[in-house]
């Protein structure tokens, strides 16, 4: 047996012994008492009985052995500028921001929402509510009040840590305005709000509820904050994503699971080791921000580097640039990144110095063969794909060059990873699929390793009724991914079972954009389905029905409708959801029962066979889409 089948073999036969080892890479307060309570399936208590903390694994902990080596590397091509805080620098602007959170009211339990751009107070809010105990929910910065309102009304908040603006391709991107209108959308009213001055735009204070970060900071410029010592179980923060319904989901994660299972991803995944450079080009609104921006690489006592821009400015290169200056060894983006490079001059590549880099990492969205091909030929190093999900928190399947280099094949993400006993079932049977080359569900058995979701923020029957009830027949945590293993177990990804879409690795839920759009006042209904598209993997693609159809006569009509629907879609959820095209027809495809048909709607946009149709209402739906798509 490989040594990488005989890791994995003993993560799932020898549970408790194999995870007890890893606990030891983190530093404990108090040791656990179990290592795994699994004593009311589904829920999981890991490493019950120990006390530690997230900031004090990341930070603290680096202060005494290298403590004046770079922590975290701020740059920013959008405002030219480039710092780099220390362990013992970034431990004591932490513990100001602490201050400050406490000053604020923001007790242990109490949540604080995070709405920054990649700027280094974002690290520094994150970390010091790890340090009190007080729960982060960052949202992503390129999402807009309608979004915004949502996660302020369900995580309720005691602060607000935002900025007067984030910056776009050189363009200050105000952030402000959006928040003040997202706070008066929102039925919870977050007492404080605590802001960073970046002086990009101005901005209106609220009296009594505005507060600069640059004054708090002065106040408590010499802070000592200890460490809160919380149980292994405490919330450490939530993240908000999409599933199938409007609403997004508060994905709930633990502190001692979350520490112990990032520590060993480093060592076993990764393969970085302290006292190097990480470069993630994510963003801190994202899991691969929360794992691998901030907690994963502090953890493991490395540098890491959060970039604010373009991969493309001030040019191509730029990326490299940093590898080279930084001496980067594990770097980790997403394929759409990839693809947005692949355009760019080939020199940009050989221009640099990249010995240092030992391999890139992608994750997010599906790994197309020519993208693989191309990076790997030009970097001449290692890409290992790697496939998870916000509510995992790390990787569930790709290969542990750590554990043992093994070859990987183009187009699958890799294994199991250790801990994860993964499974193919039958969506219609909830049979497993034991041969090779058998399309199914991808779900994993229960209990969910380490780091993992604890369940969804104050709604365990959503928990358990979205996750672990999808599969007939049996209890299992569902992904809601497609996929196949074939004869050496290396699994393929095949898309999605419910109605997320995945855009540039952002993952949307159809239904939201749907809601933005039928907001507008001439909308009757509409269908909002994911497109394959070269660049982006997917794109967002909208068919609506109008109330008063006089419109759909005047082709001027309808772009201004469009350019309308397209607004309301930037103003409510952001950009990132802003469909490629709004069409307009007469009516949707829908079954007898009033069902919306939007996988086929789905394979038409993209020249597919639509598949079985007889429980459709009226084919005409269906041939106007093909009639609009074929333009
Ligand atoms: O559909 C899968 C796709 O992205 C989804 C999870 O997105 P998110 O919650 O944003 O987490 C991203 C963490 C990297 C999955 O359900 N996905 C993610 N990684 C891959 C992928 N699809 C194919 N290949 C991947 N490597």
């Amino acid at each position: 047996m490989s040594s990488y089948a005989e890791f994995y073999r003993r993560s799932i036969e020898d549970r408790d012994g194999f995870w007890r080892e890893q606990a030891a890479l983190i530093d404990w307060q108090t040791p656990p008492q179990t290592i795994c309570d699994y004593s009311k399936p589904p829920f999981v208590k890991w490493f019950a009985g120990g006390t530690t903390n997230l900031c004090h694994n990341a930070v603290d902990r680096h202060v005494a052995t290298r403590g004046d080596q770079p922590a975290l590397i701020a740059i920013s091509t959008e405002t030219d500028t480039e710092q780099v805080y220390t362990f013992r620098q970034l431990q004591a602007e932490v513990q100001r921001m602490a201050a400050a959170l406490l000053s604020l009211g923001v007790g242990k339990g109490d949540r604080v929402l995070i709405y920054m751009p990649m700027i280094a107070e974002a690290a520094f809010a994150m970390l010091a509510c790890a340090r009190i105990g007080a729960i982060h929910s960052v949202v992503f910065g390129g999402f807009a009040s309608g979004s915004l309102a949502s996660r302020i009304e369900d995580a309720e908040p005691k602060v607000i840590v935002s900025a007067d603006a984030g910056s776009r391709g050189g363009k200050a991107v105000a952030y402000k305005p959006l928040l003040d209108e997202a706070i008066r959308l929102s039925k919870h009213k977050p007492p404080a709000v605590l802001l960073a001055d970046r002086g990009l735009v101005p901005m209106d204070l609220v009296a009594g509820r505005d507060h600069l970060w640059a004054a708090l900071r002065e106040q408590h410029l010499n802070a000592q904050v200890p460490c809160e010592w919380v149980d292994a179980t405490h919330t450490s923060y939530t993240l908000y994503t999409s599933g199938t319904t409007g609403k997004p989901k508060g994905v709930q994660r633990d502190t001692g699971g979350y520490a112990v299972a990032l520590a060993a991803s480093m060592k076993h995944i990764f393969d970085g080791r302290a006292g190097e450079t990480y470069f993630s080009t994510s963003d801190i609104g994202w899991v691969v921000g929360h794992s691998y921006i901030i907690y994963g690489p502090l953890i493991a006592g490395m540098a890491t580097i959060m970039y604010e821009g373009l991969p493309t400015r001030p040019d191509g290169g730029i990326w490299w640039q940093l590898v080279e200056k930084y001496k980067v060894t594990v770097m980790f983006s997403a394929p759409t990144a990839v693809r947005v490079l692949k355009k760019q001059d080939p020199a940009f590549l050989s221009k640099y110095d990249l010995s240092s880099l030992r391999a890139l990492f992608l994750a997010g969205e599906p790994l197309d063969e020519p993208t693989a091909q191309w990076i790997s030929g030009s970097l001449g190093k290692p890409i290992i794909d790697n496939y998870w999900q916000t509510e995992t928190g790390w990787p569930i399947l790709t290969i542990c060059n750590g554990v043992e280099k093994a070859p990987s094949k183009f187009g699958s993400p890799g294994k199991a990873v250790y801990g994860y006993n993964v499974k193919l079932l039958d969506d219609q049977t909830g049979e497993e699929l034991t041969s090779a080359n058998q399309k199914g569900v991808l779900a994993i058995e229960g209990p969910l390793p380490p780091g993992c979701l604890q369940t969804v923020w104050r709604d365990d029957a959503r928990y358990v009724n979205t996750y672990w009830s999808s599969v007939p027949n049996k209890m299992v945590y569902s992904t809601f991914d497609w996929a196949i293993r074939d004869e050496d177990g290396y699994y393929f990804i095949l898309g999605r079972t419910d109605d997320v879409i995945n855009v540039a690795g952002h993952r949307l839920g159809t239904r939201e954009i749907e809601e933005a759009i039928a907001s507008h006042p001439n909308i009757a209904e509409v269908a909002v389905v994911g497109v394959a598209d070269q660049l982006k993997g997917q794109v967002a693609m909208a068919f609506a029905v109008l109330k008063d159809a006089s419109p759909l006569e005047d082709p001027q009509a309808l772009l201004k409708l469009e350019g309308e629907v397209m607004k309301i879609v930037d103003g409510s959820l952001g950009a990132v959801a802003r469909p490629a095209r709004v069409r307009f027809v007469s009516l949707l495809p829908k079954t007898r029962s009033g069902k919306l048909l939007r996988r086929a709607v789905q394979a038409v946009c993209e020249g597919r066979d639509p598949g079985d149709l007889t429980t459709m209402e009226d084919p005409a739906a269906l041939q106007q889409i093909r009639d609009l798509v074929k333009v």
